[in-house]
């Protein structure tokens, strides 16, 4: 069986192509973030914009680099929640379109259960039952994961996505876009405990729900405010910047790891997986691999290149398909809800 994914939520037009022993054949990644980088974070007009133009490229690109013609396709998938309307719109249209004219079935994804499904795409490990962390730029949530088909969500993010904080203190320090690569780098040279910053919701609280707003805050407010400078008096020095980083990933990651055990001491699962672009930092990595060794939970880790969006992980579309989940034609775009 060969499925051709299709991803288009956010600011990466994607697509993939996998076969149903989900072994990847191909895997294309166009990124926006040259186009986005100036204003800190992403514009959904210009998103939009930039996948009408990429998605028949980056289509073409995939099938060609797998070797095969449209015609050897025996499914379209395309992830059409959650995300930015105008791309997933894109994404969809392309999608319904190659299921019309190719006369194959169209499956739909969830992008953010298929953010944790990107756990097993290497592996090929069964890692259901689980819980799962999905942290990216637009989404702070925890799943009960019963099956590949069967996700419950246990809470998440009241405000602030931890990604959308990461750029948005990345922009406040003069660091580059998207915040959470350049972040992590310059942390690494500076002090985690330089600065007392807010941990939301941890202290006597079992809520399973996050809140990063109060810390973007608190770290606008280590540079400017009353006495202090406006941001285009801002003079940083180096080590101020790496502390500041350093002690806002620290609260981040801690927010993380602390509700996460939780959710796993509240569920009694003892699988743990982490997708979102979030999960590519090293410091959460490190800290998540420490809290589940402790707990005796096996944590499965996206593979790095599968943590921010790509369409690789729309493999889930595999289970969806075996389980005779497909779609009509009507199907439409669900940018704030999860619908399945
Ligand atoms: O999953 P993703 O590609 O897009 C969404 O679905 O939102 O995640 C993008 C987010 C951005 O906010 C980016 O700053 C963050 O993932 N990110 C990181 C790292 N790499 C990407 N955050 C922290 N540390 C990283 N190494
Ligand atoms: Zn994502």
């Amino acid at each position: 069986m060969l499925v051709l994914a299709i991803e288009t939520t956010c600011d990466e037009t994607a697509a993939a192509v996998i076969t149903g022993e989900l072994e990847v054949r191909s895997s294309v990644v166009a990124s926006q973030d040259k186009l986005h980088e100036r204003f800190g974070g992403v514009v959904p007009e210009i998103a939009a914009r930039a996948h009408v133009e990429r998605i028949l490229p980056v289509v073409d690109d995939a099938l060609r680099r797998a070797g095969i013609g449209a015609a050897d396709l025996d499914a379209i998938a395309v992830a059409n929640t959650p995300g930015l309307a105008g791309s997933l719109l894109i994404g969809l249209t392309a999608a319904k379109t190659l299921s019309a004219a190719l006369q194959i079935p169209l499956v739909a994804v969830n992008h953010l259960h298929a953010h944790i499904y990107a756990c097993r795409i290497d592996s090929r490990q069964d890692v259901f039952p689980c819980v799962g962390l999905v942290v990216s730029g637009g989404h702070t949530s925890l799943y009960q994961c019963l099956s590949p088909l069967e996700f419950q969500q246990l809470g998440g993010t009241i405000d602030d996505a931890a990604g959308e904080a990461f750029d948005k203190v990345a922009n406040m320090l003069g660091l580059s876009y998207p915040g959470g690569p350049a972040i992590s780098r310059v942390a690494e040279k500076g002090e985690r405990d330089a600065y007392a910053l807010p941990r939301s919701f941890l202290k006597d609280d079992s809520r399973l729900d996050f809140s990063f707003s109060g810390l973007k805050t608190a770290v606008r407010y280590e540079l400017v405010g009353p006495g202090k400078p406006d941001f285009r008096q801002l003079e940083l020095s180096e080590k101020k910047v790496a502390d500041l980083a350093a002690s806002f990933q620290e609260a981040v990651v801690d927010c993380l790891v602390e509700k996460s055990i939780l959710a796993l001491r509240k569920t009694g699962l003892g699988t743990f997986c982490v997708g979102g672009g979030v999960a590519a930092n090293q410091r959460l990595r490190e800290r998540l691999a420490e809290a589940m060794q402790a707990l005796d939970v096996t944590l499965h880790l996206a593979p790095l290149k599968l943590c921010t969006d790509n369409a690789v992980m729309g493999a889930l579309a595999v289970e969806r398909l075996r389980a005779g989940l497909v779609e009509d034609l009507d199907l439409d775009i669900y940018p704030g809800l999860v619908r399945q």
